[in-house]
Order: C-alpha cells, then sequence, then structure tokens
C-alpha cells in the first residue's frame, strides 16, 4: 500500500458515514484520502458535504441509463478516473451487478445496519425489533457478488432496551456506524486489513466469521 489509499466513496443520500470518514482523515493518523464521491442522486445532501470539505463530488444519475450493466459500466468509467485503492459503499442504495463487484474484488466495502448475517436488506431495525432480538448493531463488511453477504470485517453490537422503537434503534445503530467505519477505512489504509484467500485477514491474522466485534 502506498503512503496514502486513494478513496472513492459512493453515496445515494445524507452522506453521514461520509461525514464521519472525512472528519477521521482530517484527525491526522488516517492515511485515506478520498480523490472523489460520486452519487447516483444529484439531491444527495452527501455532495454538499463532500463540496464542503474540498473533495470533488459528481452525480450520475441511473435513471439515465437503459439498464444495470449500462450504469455500472458508466458507473466504473468515473470511478477508475480516480485511480481508488478503495471503494466505500456509504449509503449507496443500488443493487450493483456482478461485472462491477468483480472489478472491485478485495478492495469494496458497505456498512449495513444489521448484525449480519441476520437482516440483509431494508428494514433492519424493524426486523431486529419484531424477532424479539436482545441485540443489535452493524456490519461493515467485503462485498461479493452475494447481496450484504461478503465476508465480515467490524461489527459494533448494541443491547436492545424494552423501550426502543425502530427510529431510536436507527438512531443508536447510526451512532456505531460513524465508529466503525472510519475504523475500517483507516485499517485498509493502514494495510492492516485485506481480503485473502482464507477470508478476511488483519495484521496477517484472519478474522472470525463475524469479523472484529466491538459491543456498547
Ligand atoms: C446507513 O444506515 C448504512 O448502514 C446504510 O445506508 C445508511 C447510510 O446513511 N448502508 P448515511 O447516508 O451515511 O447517513
Amino acid at each position: 500500500m502506498p503512503s496514502t489509499c486513494n478513496v472513492v466513496v459512493l453515496i445515494s443520500g445524507s452522506g453521514s458515514n461520509l461525514q464521519a470518514l472525512i472528519d477521521d482523515i482530517q484527525t491526522g493518523d488516517n492515511p485515506a484520502r478520498i480523490s472523489a464521491v460520486i452519487s447516483n442522486r444529484a439531491d444527495a445532501y452527501g455532495l454538499e458535504r463532500a463540496r464542503a470539505a474540498g473533495i470533488p463530488a459528481f452525480s450520475l444519475d441511473h435513471r439515465q441509463f437503459a439498464d444495470r450493466e449500462a450504469f455500472d459500466a458508466a458507473l466504473i468509467e468515473l470511478i477508475d478516473q480516480n485511480s481508488p485503492d478503495l471503494l466505500v459503499l456509504a449509503g449507496f442504495m443500488r443493487i450493483l451487478t456482478s461485472g462491477f463487484v468483480r472489478h472491485y474484488q478485495g478492495r469494496l466495502l458497505n456498512i449495513h445496519p444489521s448484525l449480519l448475517p441476520k437482516y440483509k436488506g431494508l428494514h433492519t431495525h424493524q426486523r431486529a425489533l419484531e424477532a424479539g432480538d436482545g441485540e443489535h448493531g452493524c456490519s461493515v463488511h467485503f462485498v461479493t457478488e452475494e447481496l450484504d453477504g461478503g465476508p465480515l470485517v467490524l461489527q459494533s453490537v448494541l443491547l436492545v432496551n424494552a423501550d426502543d422503537t425502530p427510529a431510536s434503534l436507527a438512531e443508536r445503530v447510526h451512532v456505531q456506524e460513524h465508529v466503525i467505519y472510519p475504523l475500517a477505512v483507516r485499517w485498509f489504509a493502514q494495510g492492516r486489513l485485506h481480503l485473502g484467500t482464507q477470508g478476511v485477514m488483519l495484521d496477517d491474522q484472519p478474522l472470525p466469521a463475524s469479523g472484529h466485534q466491538i459491543r456498547t
């Protein structure tokens, strides 16, 4: 890994995870550098966050393309103009094609608001409450062709309170997302984290299937 790690971030919305990453990089010991932020929605607030931090921000509207393949091909072209070492999905609400995922294999991270492999997809907080789970949280994982199914890097586990609602859980999980995503990116940028043939490696040791877990 070169002394800095060139990162491109994909978003669709508010970009609070992007902001957490920007803030962490500004603290100094994170060698990641965000060279571009790309959104499939021109009105994503995260684009404003990027511009406010002096980061080039682009939008590429998926509705302008005939199909998923055509959109992903254009997205790859735009991303690769920045030659990223790492591609970070931070609330990017599009399902990516297999070709896209393979192109970035081993350098593509996502964050998901559940303790994967539980609750892939949407409405994770409501589903955790409906199941009566005592614990909930969020996960950072390498992206593979299976939606929300790639090898886990980091999880933050929190206890569900008796009076939690989907909204209160979402809020507490979001706070944890802003802790674990910058940490995972920092590990990758420092050359400590990679996806090997044996799974996720941190400091040359394989991580357990649940990834590294933090409990709050
Ligand atoms: C987060 O909940 C993340 O887990 C999910 O999308 C949301 C993005 O939130 N993948 P934000 O745009 O970073 O605030």
